[in-house]
């Protein structure tokens, strides 16, 4: 892994496509970078941007590019980091993309009425059942891959874990938020070695980020 660092020259940063990938390129913009190279990107997956040299990556694939080294730095939501969990550092909340974590089903749902098993729909099972557990309640965890909505107006589950950020989607679809478990926000996180051995690199890219949060 030390070797696949070393010979890397440019800050290789992992950044998360979509709205991650939105709100780093106004956050970078607005410290001065010229970000056109990743605004005018077509297709392209590898995006070169002056001393930066940014891949674009699906979330969880953002952790794993970091972990294994072929890329310096990451920037992904804290939701996947707490799902997916992995070695490195974790060194800067950018707090863009601020949602949170809830409980959500219909307005009359008792999910503590009786000792019974709570059923929970969720595209985040290990979040979902590290917070029922603390809290000493026997959970059945179903996985659902998205529109995870769908599952308390199915009855499938009596609710779910999801996030919510404007709370559109649980309002046009009849739900409500139950229970708020964690505020998230877009993460800065480093390769355990580029953080040794590309560490005025990474400073200074955290400091550029840092004068505009
Ligand atoms: C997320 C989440 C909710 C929605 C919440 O889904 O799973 O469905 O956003 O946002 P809101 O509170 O602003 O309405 P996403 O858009 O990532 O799509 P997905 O369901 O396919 O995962």
């Amino acid at each position: 892994m030390r070797s696949e660092v070393a010979k890397m020259s440019k800050l290789r940063i992992a950044l998360t496509k979509g709205r991650v990938e939105k709100d780093v390129v106004k956050l970078l913009s607005r410290a001065g970078v010229d970000m056109t190279p990743l605004q005018e990107k077509g297709r392209k997956l590898i995006i070169e941007v002056g001393d930066y040299e940014f891949v674009l990556a699906k979330a969880v694939d953002v952790i794993t590019y970091v972990e294994h080294g072929v890329c310096d730095v990451g920037i992904v939501g804290k939701d996947t980091i707490m799902e997916n969990g992995g070695a490195f550092y974790e060194v800067l909340d950018l707090k863009t993309g601020v949602c949170s974590f809830c409980v959500a089903g219909l307005a009359d749902t008792q999910l503590y009425s009786d000792y019974r098993q709570i059923k929970i729909a969720t595209k985040y099972p290990n979040i979902a059942r590290r917070y029922f557990n603390e809290r000493n309640l026997d959970v059945d965890i179903i996985k659902i891959e998205g529109s995870v909505e769908l599952a308390p107006l199915l009855e499938l589950t009596d609710a779910i874990v999801d996030i919510v950020e404007t709370g559109s989607t649980l309002r046009e679809n009849g739900l409500v938020v139950l229970e708020r478990m964690y505020d998230i926000s877009a993460r800065l996180i480093v390769n355990t070695v580029s953080m040794k051995l590309k560490k005025d690199d990474v400073i200074e890219l955290t400091d550029t980020i840092r004068q505009v949060i």
